[in-house]
This record gives C-alpha cells, sequence and structure tokens, in this order.
C-alpha cells in the first residue's frame, strides 16, 4: 500500500480528511451492521437530540506504524468500555465493544494510506463518536442513534511540541460532583470552550480546573488528566469522580511502577501541594504527556524546577517508555497493542 505524500513531520493536530468513515445506526432497539463510506456528510432531522439537547459522546485513539512496520492500535478495548460507560450516562444504547474493536480495525485498514510512517512522530488519529439523530422536543432520550468513526493523521497537539506548558488556574469549573465530568460527553467540551478561548487570550496553553465543590483540589484539565513527580521521584496523579479516567494516566502508572520502579499515588492533591512538586505533565491520547513549566494562580507563579526548556527527568522517562511501547520497540504488557495489519 502506498502512503499518501503528506508532509508526516509538519502536521498539526487539526482534521484532515481520509478516505473512508464507518456508520452504523440504531432504531427500533437495535444496531444494524454498519458499513465503510467514501462519504464525509450527513443528513439529520432539524430536531436531532443531538442539535437539541447534545446528546452525544466520543472517544480518542491513535494507531501507529511501528518499527517493523505494521500498524497498531493503543488499547482500544478500553476506548470501547468508556464509551460505553459514557452511553449509559446519557441513556443512549451502548455499541457493542466487541463491534467497536471490530469497527476501529476496519476503518484504520481503510485509511493505511493516511497512517504516518515510523519515525516522524505524527499519528493516525482515531474518532469514534455516536449521536442521537431521532427528533426530540420535550427533553427526552433520543430513539434513534449514529456511531461514526473517522480517522485523521496528526501531529502534536500542543504546538511548539515538547516545549513546557504555561498553565492558568480557571475560574471557571469544569464538571460538577456527580455531574459528567467522569464520561466523554460532548456537552463537557462545548461548556470549556469560553473558558480555553479566555485562556489563551490570557497567553496561557491550558487551563487547570480545580474540584467545583471546594476550589481547593486539583481536577484535570479540559483535554488531558494531570501527573505529578515529587521532588522525592514518587509518580502522584488526581482522583477524583469528576475526571474523564484516561487511558493513558492509567498505562502510565501501569509503567511508573511495572517498568521504571517508582511508587505511584492516585490520590486527592491539594492545589496547595502543587508548588512542591518536581514535576509536572499532562497526560492524554492527544497530549501524549505534554511538560508543563508553569502554572499561573491568580498573578501568583508557581515554577516547576524541570524549568520552561525541557521534559523533567521523570516524565521523560515516562513519555520514552509509553512511546517506546506503542511504537513496538519496547515489549507492551499483554493485550495493550491490538495488530491491526
Ligand atoms: N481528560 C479529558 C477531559 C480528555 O478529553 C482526555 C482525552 O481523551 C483525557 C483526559 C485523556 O484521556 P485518554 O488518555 O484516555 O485519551
Ligand atoms: C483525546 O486525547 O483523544 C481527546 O479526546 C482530547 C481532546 C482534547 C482532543
Amino acid at each position: 500500500m502506498e502512503k499518501k505524500n503528506l508532509d508526516w513531520e509538519n502536521l498539526d493536530f487539526s482534521y484532515k480528511k481520509t478516505d473512508k468513515r464507518f456508520v452504523a445506526n440504531y432504531h427500533d432497539g437495535s444496531w444494524d451492521e454498519g458499513t465503510l463510506t467514501g462519504d464525509d456528510t450527513l443528513v439529520l432531522s432539524e430536531c436531532a437530540g443531538v442539535l437539541q439537547y447534545s446528546q452525544s459522546c466520543f472517544e480518542g485513539l491513535k494507531a501507529y506504524t511501528t518499527e517493523d512496520g505494521h500498524i497498531v492500535a493503543f488499547r482500544p478495548d478500553m476506548n470501547a468500555k468508556r464509551m460505553e460507560d459514557s452511553a449509559k450516562r446519557l441513556e443512549m444504547p451502548a455499541f457493542p465493544q466487541e463491534k467497536f474493536i471490530d469497527a476501529v480495525v476496519r476503518t484504520v485498514k481503510a485509511n493505511a494510506a493516511y497512517v504516518p510512517p515510523f519515525g516522524s512522530g505524527a499519528t493516525l488519529y482515531i474518532r469514534p463518536y455516536m449521536f442521537a439523530t431521532g427528533p426530540v422536543i420535550g427533553v427526552a432520550p433520543s430513539d434513534s442513534y449514529q456511531f461514526r468513526i473517522f480517522t485523521t493523521p496528526v501531529g502534536p497537539y500542543f504546538k511548539g511540541g515538547v516545549h513546557p506548558l504555561t498553565l492558568c488556574v480557571s475560574d471557571f469549573d469544569r464538571a460538577a460532583p456527580h455531574g459528567t465530568g467522569n464520561i466523554k460527553a460532548g456537552l463537557n467540551y462545548a461548556m470549556s470552550l469560553h473558558a480555553i478561548v479566555t485562556a489563551h487570550k490570557n497567553g496561557f496553553n491550558e487551563n487547570m480546573y480545580l474540584d467545583a465543590a471546594t476550589r481547593t483540589k486539583v481536577e484535570e484539565t479540559g483535554g488531558a488528566n494531570f501527573i505529578f513527580v515529587t521532588k522525592d521521584n514518587k509518580v502522584v496523579t488526581p482522583k477524583s469522580d469528576s475526571i474523564l479516567p484516561s487511558i493513558t494516566r492509567r498505562s502510565l502508572l501501569y509503567i511508573a511502577k511495572n517498568y521504571l520502579g517508582l511508587e505511584v499515588e492516585e490520590r486527592e492533591v491539594p492545589f496547595e501541594e502543587v508548588k512542591d512538586f518536581a514535576e509536572c505533565g499532562l497526560c492524554g491520547t492527544a497530549a501524549v504527556i505534554s511538560p508543563v513549566g508553569k502554572i499561573v494562580d491568580h498573578g501568583k507563579d508557581i515554577c516547576f524546577p524541570s524549568g520552561m526548556q525541557e521534559m523533567g527527568p521523570i516524565t521523560k522517562k515516562l513519555h520514552d517508555t509509553l512511546t517506546g511501547i506503542q511504537m513496538g520497540h519496547l515489549e507492551a504488557p499483554k493485550g495493550w497493542i491490538k495488530v491491526i495489519e
């Protein structure tokens, strides 16, 4: 298969249309078989549940070209499971997990020419999503849905690649206690747009959200979980019922413990403690691990000793081990790598 002629090394994180996408429909209580199509457009009722009451959820994962030339996906079973959790919380019919994985494989295979070559630093981002297509006017779940997957080749999420980021402590909340912060609902992102636009206007790369109830504990950013490293090299990550259970974060905790022999703690992280950490990073499928150099809290700077030039040493080890596993030059824990072709 011949690769597309793209400038792989300089891709950014933006949508580029690829050849095929997967589409399945839910009607009369069941999902159809689904199919691949070349059509990137869709026609919807003006009263579709997704348009009126934002009944939608999504996932994000990546496909990689390994050193020995295979195309693989990273832990798609975890995305299948999380999408089921999201769907249930939003009163949507779950898309069966086995079918989700199969649809990911089919969509990536059909777009193999867009999977960036090994060593380019780019990856194929895979976006599964589901939304209410049936008309609703009283507030109620729809009775029909569409599940789709498209792919798009991407470079780094944050411009400038691995340069440490500057965050600000947000005055907005991302998620309410007992709300939808722990699922991947489109509505969580809609309500974060004003906060991220404001942060960018003020010269920050991202927001650090605190817990909505007390504003004393670290939650996450708009699109990634936090990883901190203590001065004695412990890896600490916030535990909260209102953050997204990041697959990258869960993988990094395993890597820290089992590949790097580090102590790990998943616990509440008081904002007061942040100034005492040696390193800070954002982790997620899109973010991979992006180092944070500085957090600004209403005019007060918290500067991490790792500085504004490069990743801290533990963050770098975590990053290199994770990407080593994804790109196939380090042995993966059982079940982490799904070979596509
Ligand atoms: N937190 C939020 C709000 C996200 O949107 C994402 C991205 O998916 C993450 C965390 C990271 O999750 P994952 O590592 O599963 O991509
Ligand atoms: C991902 O990392 O896959 C996400 O969905 C986060 C989003 C901000 C791009």
